[in-house]
């Protein structure tokens, strides 16, 4: 596989700082996009990345940094469930208008692929144990209300624009013997999503997708898209 140019959204936060070592590890010419608002340019550290500082919200922020790039990696988001309850207008803002701005940026640069990192809480407390792809989601939180329509509006692109592609994983939680900045720092510790449930809940971790296709297994993550093509009068 060749050097492929990629976009991390929320790059220097846990997650995010955890899979630009993983992607320049591989050979991949990485750019990130982050506020550092809950994020930390320790954890990019010595790593050959383009650091750009800018805004989810600011749809020109998020166009300038797509440029050229080939895959989109959207970890950027106010994670906090009770910051959601305390001020969901700042969540919903940054987790939906900042998705939305993701994929028109996307579009307008005929991005291939954008990966959309969601969450469990779009099931909210589901008595449907174990939870599946199918379990119907009823998120509770704001913050699982904005992941939810940031999903559908990933979908909703991945139906319009047929050549548009669009991954969307379900995390759970995410533990690492270390979390950020120092988690980097001893990077055998460090985060990695399983493609099988049940390798992950031996971990005590899970990570899966809403529909069916297994993403390149360098990712390590379980990941699915849904592509279809728009039709006049479909919704
Ligand atoms: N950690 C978990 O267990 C978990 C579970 C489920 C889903 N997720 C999702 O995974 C993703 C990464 O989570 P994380 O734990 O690494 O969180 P994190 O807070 O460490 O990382 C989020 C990153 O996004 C950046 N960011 C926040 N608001 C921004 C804005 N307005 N503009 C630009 N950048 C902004 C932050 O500075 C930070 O670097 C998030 O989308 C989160 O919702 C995480």
């Amino acid at each position: 596989m060749g050097r492929m140019k990629a976009l991390v959204t929320g790059g220097a936060g846990f997650i995010g700082s955890n899979l630009v070592h993983a992607l320049v590890e591989r050979g991949d010419e990485v750019r990130v996009l982050d506020n550092f608002s809950t994020g930390n340019r320790a954890n990019l550290e010595r790593l050959d990345v383009e650091v750009v500082e800018g805004e989810l919200r600011s749809y020109e922020r998020v166009h300038a940094a797509t440029r050229g790039v080939e895959v989109v990696y959207h970890l950027g988001a106010l994670g906090s469930v009770p910051r959601s309850v305390q001020d969901p207008l700042t969540s919903n803002a940054v987790n939906v208008e900042g998705t939305l701005n993701v994929l028109l940026a996307a579009r307008d640069e005929g991005v291939r692929r954008v990966v959309f990192s969601s969450s469990t809480s779009v099931y909210g407390t589901s008595p449907h144990l174990p939870t599946s792809e199918s379990t119907p989601t009823d998120p509770i939180s704001p913050y699982g209300v904005t992941k939810l329509a940031a999903e559908r509006y990933c979908i909703s692109f991945s139906r319009v624009y047929h050549s548009f592609e669009a991954v969307v994983l379900r995390y759970f939680n995410v533990p690492a013997r270390r979390r950020a900045s120092t988690t980097l720092r001893r990077r055998s510790e460090s985060f990695s999503a399983s493609p099988s449930r049940s390798a992950s809940s031996r971990r005590g971790r899970e990570t899966f997708a809403t529909r069916g296709r297994t993403s390149p297994p360098r990712a390590r993550s379980s990941a699915t898209s849904r592509r279809s093509t728009w039709r006049p009068g479909s919704s």
